[in-house]
């Protein structure tokens, strides 16, 4: 059985340069991912046949599912055609969250198996066949800091975050990433986040440069939901966050403390209210 961690990841800032004529958008984003994970085993058969388990009712089992995908793409392509595998994955990153879960267990299924099977796939060719399963999975196989533009797949490393700690809260909806997008289209942008400025705050180890710069455009799409994103910010920031911001196309929120920040009491009101909190930390280049 061969086991491997899947961890969550976090937009620092989250930029939409344009609508593209594939459907896509352009992003320019910073990236981040924490020590929040969902655990993966995999055990390799000669049956063929693929299947995920990972008890949440509502999610696939078969090759709807990323991490099955991954499985069967990357198998194929490194010709195991007869080779099949059951993924038991322990879920503990929310689903709907902007948390890039079923990506980040797609770039794990990738990470592990090339890592089984000798490194048969270089580094290019595995970000290549991340990037057939979904815009965020080349991210998540490299992990740590970076700036991920285009679709999301062209990706610069970036120094490390200073040392932190951050509060993740997830409000009990989850919101649909395609209709995100879709309404983003119909509004005009009121601001762009400075992701100079975060990238120059990063190289200078400036945790509070960093997190003033925080920001994330699709904060601007109006839907009542956000409505709990504004509150959890206000909770986080009035707890001694430096910075706090909705990841991805949401619903979690996450505030960035001082590292020696005592988190516990906000983290323990947030989770009474709003059903999901956890107090993570940063973690670097995964590949
Ligand atoms: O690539 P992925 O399958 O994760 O994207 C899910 C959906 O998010 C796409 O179908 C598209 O609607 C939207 N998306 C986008 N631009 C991106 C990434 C995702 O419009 N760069």
């Amino acid at each position: 059985m061969i086991t491997e961690n899947a961890f969550a990841k976090l937009n620092i800032s989250l930029d939409v340069s344009g609508a593209r004529d594939d459907g896509y958008h352009d992003m320019v984003m910073i990236m981040q991912t924490v020590s929040l994970k969902d655990t993966l085993r995999i055990t390799l058969n000669d049956t063929g046949r693929f299947r995920a388990k990972c008890g949440i009712a509502y999610l696939p089992s078969d090759g709807r599912n990323l991490a099955v995908k991954a499985a069967m793409l990357f198998l194929r392509s490194v010709g195991k055609c007869g080779t099949g595998a059951e993924i038991e994955i322990e879920k503990n990153i929310p689903v709907g969250a902007g948390m890039a879960g079923g990506s980040t267990d797609a770039a794990a299924v990738l990470r592990c198996l090339n890592r089984e099977f000798g490194n048969p796939l270089g580094r290019e060719q595995l970000l290549e066949l991340a990037a057939e399963i979904g815009s965020d999975v080349p991210y998540c196989v490299i992990g740590g800091t970076a700036l991920a533009e285009g679709r999301g797949e062209v990706l610069t490393t970036l120094k490390d975050i200073p040392d932190c700690r951050i509060v993740i809260c997830k409000p009990e909806f989850s919101i649909s990433t395609p209709e995100f997008f879709k309404a983003l289209d119909r509004i005009r942008l009121r601001r762009h986040p400075d992701t100079q400025g975060i990238i120059s705050a990063i190289d200078g180890n400036d945790l509070q440069g960093i997190c003033h710069r925080m920001y994330n455009v699709f904060e601007d799409v109006e839907d009542r939901r956000l409505n709990a994103v504004r509150d959890i910010r206000r909770i986080l920031l009035g707890a001694g966050a430096h910075g706090a911001v909705m990841t991805g196309t949401g619903s979690a929120v996450f505030g960035i403390f001082s590292p020696g920040a005592s988190t516990s009491e906000v983290c323990c009101s947030l989770e009474k209210e709003y059903g999901f909190c956890r107090c993570v930390t940063p973690v670097g280049g995964l590949l």
